[in-house]
């Protein structure tokens, strides 16, 4: 990675070149009495101090509602040796052993590069007996064959994002090498195509070789990245009988690669490059993978893909059983660097749960972690440092790779995350954003949603914690326990998997409360074989940075339909009664209560704010995420999507406001079908289910920052804690 070189080679504006002391863990949540590993990378292998702790309220303004952490003890604390290690991104196959005979080599593959004259970049490197063959995209973008001193290569620079089918020959008997480039779809007046080839004496290629695709080891180092589709990489004798030829369109869903030759020589990917792309052959007649199988034979490799980062553990917390269920981090520290390394803990396994469950948005957080945003980590550094919170961004540390909003330095859009690496966004005590009000806070993921984790303690409500990936992994079972089940600011990612176990917790009368916005959006899944890992395919509609290529709408990992939840059956719509209907700069605006309020089916919300709880009047005034709560990405009722008939909007905040824009799924023609005010608004939504239980929703992703106010006492707050309390009594609705 250019960038990755430049940021070694200077200073990062936190004062390091690379980030000091971080780490990751290898699970989002473990029960007490459970283990948890940790991975930590120290630079210059600097002791660092230990220490666990857990977080009430995890927002470093000391103008909010006040950081709250409590430390909690471990055999495991104190000072610890440290040891660097390094990031390496950048996806490749490999194959460990493929017997070569010392006759000469056909190498042939169909390549679509998509940053062509981006320098060296391996399509097939074969090392053996102290040989090396690289078969390669050359300095200039022409196909090229390099072997030990020799060097051949095609003249005609590739196209980016076009099809070629590229050979090397290697006569080694005869002395001569070749090099040949042939455009699939050959355009005029550009030559693209070409052949080079020389006579050389050349080394006898014989022994076990290494192969790897799409990448080459040097100097004990992985180098010279390709970027784009390879299809089919083949490795033949002379006269054209395979040796080795790995066919693409076998296990998709996994990282192996599969030999089709003699030798059976099946390899493995590294770093997640991605499958289920449309290959050289793919016809537009099909657009699930599954379907036409033959037709997805590239995967895309990515020098900037990353997967686990294979660090060695550092350390392994068994969670003490006597720790409450929570939110927690593991705190390291030494003169260099910092970090806060956060995980969840679940009740121990038959221990008594709770009634209340707040559900920790982790597909969300890992979807969005690692987001790169270099002028947003530059704008944060000073508030950061004056605060006394986390300085460093995944801006000033590329080489722990990008978020699925993100481009690839090719332009494709980054379809993969993995949790095996350090998330460093996805931190406490840390910000999102400079809050545009003076006194906000700029809060995000973990430390907004602990807002939530400091409410429920202020108002002495017990509770447990737990995450998406427990839902993902147990299903309906992993809440079921729970008589409600809180989502917070951002629950926006979800697999199917999940949105059943909601769907089966509200139809045996569970309670779920929905205190976010831009909420049950879009699907996301992980890998049975990877789990670490989750796929986004952004097709269709959908706010969006990016969106999949024709024909590459469907995941890998799972081979289902990836998109908007919507367009698989699952509008949020049902599930809440509302959905994304606008978005717009992070500014808080008051909701105002409509004649809903007054409804006596919601007569329970009323206690302690009967005053104010008149139709029209406002609500949700201040807060500590853009001054207001309702805001940033709003939600709405629209019974054509699903809205139950009988969801009872009791407060509105509408928004109109310039940067406030429609979600582009709405629009079919140039003009909203829907009045402005129907859809750029968050509504307030309850409704009962047949089963007499019930859902809470509130449509904005800032209304979680409003619960703070007057010490989590003003309107916001007691609505909130009187719909939990309703929503705890086992009473049926009816
Ligand atoms: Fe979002």
């Amino acid at each position: 990675m250019a960038s990755l070189t430049a940021w070694r080679q200077g200073t990062s504006p936190t004062g390091a070149a690379i980030h000091q002391l971080t780490g990751y863990v290898d699970r989002w949540s473990a029960r007490a009495g459970e283990r948890i590993r940790f991975m930590i990378s120290s630079a210059a292998d600097r002791a660092y101090s230990l220490r666990f702790v857990r977080h009430l309220c995890a927002d470093p303004n000391p103008e909010g509602p006040g950081y709250r952490e409590i430390v909690m003890p471990t055999p495991l604390d104190g000072q610890r040796k440290g040891l660097f290690h390094a990031a390496h991104p950048g996806s490749y196959g490999r194959i460990e052993a493929l017997a070569l005979d010392g006759g000469g080599l056909r190498l042939s593959a169909t390549v679509w590069p998509t940053l062509p004259a981006r320098g060296r970049q391996t399509l097939i490197a074969i090392d053996v007996s102290g040989v090396a063959v690289r078969f390669e995209v050359g300095p200039h973008g022409g196909t090229q064959l390099r072997l030990g001193a020799e060097t051949i290569a095609v003249d005609a620079p590739m196209l980016n994002r076009r099809w070629y089918a590229v050979e090397a020959v290697i006569d080694t008997a005869g002395g001569t090498l070749s090099v040949t480039q042939r455009p699939l779809h050959p355009v005029g007046t550009i030559t693209d195509s070409g052949l080079g080839a020389a006579k050389a004496k050349l080394p006898k290629i014989a022994g076990t070789a290494r192969v790897l695709v799409a990448a080459a080891l040097e100097g004990g180092q992985i180098i010279a990245h390709y970027n784009g589709k390879i299809e089919r990489p083949r490795i033949a004798t002379l006269n054209d009988v395979t040796i080795g030829e790995w066919d693409f369109t076998q296990g998709i869903t996994t990282q192996r690669i599969i030999d089709v030759g003699p030798q059976a020589a099946h390899g493995h990917l590294v770093n997640l490059p991605s499958r289920a792309m449309t290959g050289s052959n793919w016809t537009g007649a099909v657009h699930d993978w599954k379907s036409a199988p033959e037709q997805y034979g590239a995967i895309h490799f990515h020098a900037d893909d990353m997967g686990d980062c294979g660090w060695p553990e550092a350390f392994t917390l068994d969670v003490p059983t006597d720790w409450p269920s929570g939110f927690y981090a593991a705190h390291i520290r030494n003169d260099a660097g910092e970090d806060y390394i956060p995980f969840f803990v679940r009740p121990a396994k038959g221990a008594r749960k709770a009634d209340v469950a707040f559900l920790v948005p982790t597909f969300s957080y890992q979807v969005y972690s690692s987001y790169q945003r270099i002028e947003r980590s530059l704008e944060i550094l000073p508030r950061a440092r004056a605060w006394g919170a986390l300085l460093e961004t995944p801006g000033l540390n590329p080489e722990y790779g990008l978020s699925t909003y993100n481009y690839h330095a090719d332009g494709s859009g980054v379809s993969i995350t993995s949790m095996l690496r350090p998330q460093l966004d996805t931190r406490v005590r840390q910000m999102s954003l400079v809050d545009p009000v003076p006194t906000g806070s700029g809060t995000g993921r973990v430390n907004c949603d602990s807002y939530v984790v400091d409410w429920l303690d202020r108002a002495g409500i017990v509770h447990d914690v737990l995450t998406d990936h427990d839902l993902h992994e147990e299903g309906a079972a992993a809440i079921e326990p729970y008589r409600v089940i809180i989502c917070a600011q951002h629950p926006e990612y979800h697999s199917l998997r999940m949105i059943e176990g909601f769907e089966r917790f509200l139809d045996q009368g569970g309670r779920l409360m929905y205190l976010g916005g831009n909420g049950f959006y879009w699907r996301a899944e992980p890998s049975a074989e990877t789990p670490h890992a989750l796929e986004v395919r952004r097709a269709e509609g959908g706010i969006r940075v990016w969106a999949t290529e024709p024909g590459e709408s469907y995941n890998q990992f799972e081979g289902g339909y990836g998109g908007l939840l919507r367009r698989v059956g699952k509008a949020s719509h049902k599930l809440v009664g509302i959905g994304f209907s606008t978005q717009g700069r992070h500014l808080g605006f008051p909701y105002a209560f409509t004649k809903g309020i007054k409804n006596p089916r919601v007569s329970f919300m009323l206690k302690g704010i009967e005053d104010a709880a008149t139709p029209g009047a406002k609500f949700g005034d201040s807060g500590f995420m853009g001054g207001g709560a309702a805001g940033f990405e709003l939600d709405s009722t629209d019974a054509r999507y699903g809205t139950p008939p009988n969801a009872l909007v009791v407060a509105k905040g509408i928004v109109i406001h310039d940067d406030y824009g429609w979600v582009n799924e709405d629009m079919l023609i140039h003009r909203h079908p829907r009045p402005r005010e129907d859809w750029s608004c968050a509504d307030m939504t309850f409704f009962e289910t047949a089963s007499g239980g019930a859902v809470f929703s509130v449509g904005s992703m800032t209304y979680v920052g409003s619960l703070p106010p007057e010490n989590y006492g003003n309107v916001c707050a007691k609505l909130t804690t009187n719909v939990l309390r309703r929503f705890m009594d086992p009473a049926p609705f009816r």
